[in-house]
């Protein structure tokens, strides 16, 4: 058997959780192979919402394992608020939920560094979360971090003693006031016993044996990859490898144990925090976008900014990734729009291009539209492909002819049963 993998082609926030939640009846085992809390996964059936930060988008599935892979960096806080989140729901955790020992562990003052380095940067900040992400990947990657493994080892207070020391230098050389950090570090050791107490486990090995016993595997994706380290808007990205490859790393499968990867859009485009956007807009049209697609951040609750899609930068994610299917969603976003436009190139230092250049920014990038005839009819109702209007599927036919990929589903809805498969 091999793994698939359902990731995001744009800044995030393309639905990955309505989708993996949808998906999960064909798969024994969805695995979260890289981000942390800074993700914001939203799920809607029998008429309530969950959001989901650190636990893939299986768990409300009775038959599916959900795996927490080495690339993931876990809060223990926010964890265990999922956590409490899911026992009004019938989860049966100790079952459905396994943690790799090599993830590794955000301490409260990895949030502080992320708050005061933000601080510092001033009017060229991030917009990170401020969950702690960039300081953990650094500290894992300075070969300074503390994993999940390390929790239950008996000298685990005394490593953590000698991190926050570390840590504590530096944000006092920021200048970054600390007197938060008693109460934050009482909630954390609190909400650490609810990770000692989940199965830590080898996820590489145990994910390799599910594969050689014809289990099926589904790689979720965090935020975009627009936002990946290596081939985003950088330094406007988050801190990991969010492309397809990442998978490959963040749970230990070779890359000829991969087999599909999905790669999920909207019908336009969004991005919450700073950084470039060329196709961004700041008329009616955008506004229209935010209020119809309640664009607000599922982490932080920050409004998203809106844009037309953009087809270079779609095209540069789908080859980033391989994807072999597409799945567009918020489609339904898009009607009663007489007009949609798409971004089909850029005029980038006075040249039309068709790629995602090197040095995106708002001043040397113009983006070249392609108008589209939009519909009237509301699809939130629709049930089958064959009745959505055919202005729609130009549009979708556009884009799988510019991508060369098929767009396989069509979400016309956050619930689950607003999903179309072609
Ligand atoms: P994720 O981070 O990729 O899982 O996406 P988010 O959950 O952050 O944001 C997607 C938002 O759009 C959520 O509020 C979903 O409930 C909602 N959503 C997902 N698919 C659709 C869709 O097809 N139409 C509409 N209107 N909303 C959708
Ligand atoms: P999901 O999985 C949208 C953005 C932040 C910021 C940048 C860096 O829900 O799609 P970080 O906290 O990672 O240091 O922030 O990345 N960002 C996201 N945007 N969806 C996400 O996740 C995001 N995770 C991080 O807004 O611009
Ligand atoms: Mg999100």
């Amino acid at each position: 058997m091999k793994t698939d993998i359902l990731l995001g082609l744009q800044w995030g926030d393309e639905g990955k959780g309505k989708i993996v939640d949808v998906l999960t009846p064909q798969y024994d085992i969805i695995a979260r192979f890289q981000g942390g809390p800074n993700a914001g996964h939203t799920l809607e059936f029998n008429e309530i919402k969950h959001v989901l930060h650190t636990i893939p988008s299986g768990i409300f599935r009775p038959e599916a394992i959900n795996i927490i892979g080495n690339g993931v960096v876990i809060d223990p806080v926010t964890l265990a608020k999922e956590l409490d989140a899911l026992q009004e729901h019938e989860v049966d955790i100790s079952k459905a939920l396994r943690v790799s020992k090599k993830a590794h562990i955000i301490l409260p003052t990895h949030r502080l560094l992320d708050a005061a380095s933000e601080r510092a940067k001033g009017s060229s900040k991030i917009g990170s979360t401020l969950k702690g992400i960039g300081p953990t990947y650094m500290d894992k990657t300075g070969r300074n971090g503390l994993r999940v493994g390390d929790i239950i080892e008996e000298n685990f207070t005394e490593r953590y003693a000698a991190l926050k020391q570390k840590h504590l230098q530096l944000l006092e050389n920021f200048d970054y006031p600390t007197e938060d950090l008693g109460a934050m570090e009482d909630v954390f050791f609190e909400s650490l016993e609810s990770l000692r107490k989940l199965p830590l486990i080898d996820s590489e090995h145990y994910l390799n044996d599910a594969l050689k016993n014809n289990k099926k595997i589904l790689a979720e994706g965090a935020q975009g990859s627009l936002l990946d380290i290596d081939f985003g808007s950088y330094p406007f990205v988050t801190s990991s490898n969010t492309v397809s490859a990442g998978a490959c790393i963040g749970l230990g499968l070779a890359p000829n144990k991969i087999g599909e990867v999905f790669g999920i859009f909207k019908a336009y485009c969004t991005r919450v925090g700073s950084g470039p956007f060329p196709s961004e807009l700041f008329d009616q049209d955008g506004r229209r976008l935010a209020t119809k697609g309640h664009e607000f951040g599922a982490t932080t609750g920050r409004p998203r900014r809106c844009g037309w899609l953009d087809l270079p930068a779609l095209k540069y994610a789908a080859m980033l990734n391989g994807v072999t299917q597409l799945i567009m969603t918020k489609a339904d976003v898009l009607s009663a729009f007489e007009i949609i436009k798409v971004c089909t190139h850029y005029i980038y230092k006075g040249e039309k291009i068709d790629y995602f250049p090197y040095d995106v920014n708002g001043e040397n990038i113009e983006p070249v539209w392609q108008e589209f005839k939009g519909w009237a009819e509301d699809l939130t109702h629709v049930k089958f492909v064959d009745e959505l209007p055919g202005t729609l599927i130009e549009y979708i036919e556009f884009i799988e002819e510019q991508l060369n990929v098929p767009v396989k589903i069509v979400s016309v809805g956050p619930k689950r049963d607003q999903t179309l498969m072609r």
